[in-house]
């Protein structure tokens, strides 16, 4: 799966001038992240293979919340409340209803967006000067990393392959397109 537009370095620039905000809102994809990993839970049941899997996901992205909430308690910033964003919310609007699409939409789009946190992490690990973080986020890249292999394979488990590779083609054109409208901030996305 790979990704049609790339992250510059100003973004990890942007990130390293105001760190601080930049954790709150990662932690806050992180919990997010937890969430949907149960709402697949919560919604597919009945699909075999799918929990298991599924509720490792959530645990390992509740895990990442709270090792980031530590560095965050380290440097005293608060968690903040929830806000909206963006990027995620412009490609769930294009989720499809039916039960079917909705499952396939939704296990590709959360591919995609571990894509791009497997991206940004990654890259941001690189201009970290800081150890200690610089080795946290290169760690935390690799699991995004095999979590877009995750939901890439449950994808192709519950759908033929040709279906999953158009459908596929059609989100990474999307993505693309609403990450480069996307104003550079101190946040993951
Ligand atoms: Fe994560
Ligand atoms: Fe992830």
């Amino acid at each position: 799966m790979e990704l049609r537009a790339k992250t510059t370095p100003e973004w990890a620039d942007c990130v390293l001038k105001d760190f601080n905000p930049f954790l709150a809102d990662h932690a806050s994809c992180e919990r997010k992240a937890s969430a949907v990993g149960m709402s697949f839970v919560v919604r597919y049941p009945d699909r075999p293979g799918l929990l298991e899997p599924m509720i490792s996901f959530a645990r390992e992205e509740l895990d990442h919340f709270h090792q980031v909430y530590r560095i965050m308690v380290k440097r005293g910033v608060p968690l903040t409340p929830d806000e909206q964003d963006p990027y995620v919310n412009a490609l769930m609007k294009e989720v499809r209803f039916g039960r079917d699409e909705r499952f396939l939409d939704r296990l590709l789009v959360s591919g995609v967006i571990e894509a791009r946190g497997t991206e940004k992490l990654s890259l941001l690990s690189e201009h970290l000067t800081d150890p200690d973080l610089r080795a946290f986020y290169q760690k935390l890249a690799k699991a995004e990393y095999h979590h877009l292999h995750l939901f890439y394979h449950l994808a192709k488990r519950f759908f033929p392959e040709d279906t999953v590779e158009k459908r596929l083609d059609f989100w990474l054109d999307l993505e693309a397109r609403i990450f480069k409208h996307c104003p550079i901030r101190p946040a993951v996305h």
